[in-house]
């Protein structure tokens, strides 16, 4: 019974964890689909992907780049991206492959917002090493805009909704999901350092959702602001107090483990008639040892 409590606990905390990487699980397949765009490609060309079937509605496109060619001449247009010179990646690779994302009607499936309304879809721009074009579950490299921050400019916004409490802010989610939000310029523009996932929103009670066709998952939930951040905190929350309670559990089986083992080791002695030796205490203690089989007798009654 125990043990089936506990594999319940793991594979609820499991869940959770599951359910918080699942914009990186995202990531990993458009990695993987994007590279597959690729056949004899050459430098600085983008080429378009066609993601998975189930995912229809994304877009995605990869360009390889020497990564000196990067930070010498940038990437003039790479879609809604307008990349400076200046952009280094982390760790260092000698060429390497720029993957764009086009969440499309996805973006509030893997990026929810609650308290927020997407005027844009989500945008993803992720770095990868183009040492090995068929590799998958490729780490993300780190690029950072080292003078000017690299541009996005949006093509079509949405209509701000009527219920809207705010003027629309360019929001951005990094890799850990943590997000946050800076003031539009010129209307349709955003600015970043770094990769990561991005959008224009404004704040709005969530009643009338413009960006996608189909009805949206309920986003009513939860105050303002927590998205992703809000998911992974309640995962680890929820992972921390099952650890918690599956400790407390073993510690309890083994603390019972060992009552019953001390027990038991007593039964064992007072079947061998070790307790014996606890009436030789006194005349009054001679009673608590009558259960065992052989018969407790005093010292003195052997006296002849
Ligand atoms: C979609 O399909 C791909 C490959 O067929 C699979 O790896 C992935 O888990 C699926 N993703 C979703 C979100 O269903
Ligand atoms: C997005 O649209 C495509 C069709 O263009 C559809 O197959 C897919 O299910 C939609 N995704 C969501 C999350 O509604
Ligand atoms: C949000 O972005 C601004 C401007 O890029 C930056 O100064 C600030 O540190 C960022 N905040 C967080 C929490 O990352
Ligand atoms: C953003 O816009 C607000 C209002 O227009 C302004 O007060 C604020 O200074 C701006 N912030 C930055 C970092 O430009
Ligand atoms: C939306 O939120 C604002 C403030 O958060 C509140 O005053 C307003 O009544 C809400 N509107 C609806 C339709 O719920």
């Amino acid at each position: 019974m125990r043990v089936i409590c506990v594999c319940w606990l793991l594979s609820l905390w499991m869940n959770v964890e599951a359910q918080t990487l699942s914009a990186r699980g995202l990531d990993a397949i458009l990695q993987d689909y994007a590279y597959r765009a690729f056949v004899r490609p050459r430098t600085g060309v983008e080429y378009n992907g066609v993601p998975p079937l189930n995912l229809s509605g994304i877009q995605i496109s990869a360009m390889r780049l020497r990564s000196g060619s990067l930070f010498t001449r940038g990437v003039n247009k790479f879609n809604e991206f307008v990349i400076p010179v200046g952009v280094i990646e982390e760790p260092y690779v000698e060429r390497l492959v720029l993957v764009y994302q086009n969440l499309g009607n996805w973006s509030n499936e893997y990026y929810p917002l609650s308290g927020y309304v997407y005027l844009a879809p989500v945008l993803g721009l992720l770095a990868y090493n183009a040492f090995d074009l068929s590799a998958k579950d490729l780490p993300v490299l780190e690029i950072r805009a080292s003078k000017e921050p690299i541009l996005i400019e949006f093509t079509q916004l949405n209509k701000v909704p009527d219920d809207a409490t705010s003027v629309p802010k360019c929001v951005s989610f990094d890799l850990n999901g943590v997000m946050n939000l800076t003031n539009v310029t010129s209307g349709n523009k955003c600015m970043t350092y770094a990769q990561g996932h991005f959008s224009i929103v404004v704040e709005s009670n969530g009643t009338s959702p413009v960006l996608v066709p189909p009805p949206p998952p309920q986003r009513s939930h939860g105050g303002k602001g927590n998205g992703s951040r809000g998911g992974i905190i309640v995962g680890s929350v929820a992972g921390g107090i099952a650890l918690l309670v599956l400790l407390a559990l073993l510690i309890l089986w083994v603390w019972r483990f060992n009552k019953r083992k001390k027990m038991h080791k007593m039964e064992k002695a007072a079947d061998a008639g070790e307790a014996l030796h606890m009436t030789t205490v006194g005349n009054t203690k001679a009673p608590a040892a009558t259960t065992t089989r052989t018969q407790p007798t005093l010292e003195t009654e052997y006296i002849p």
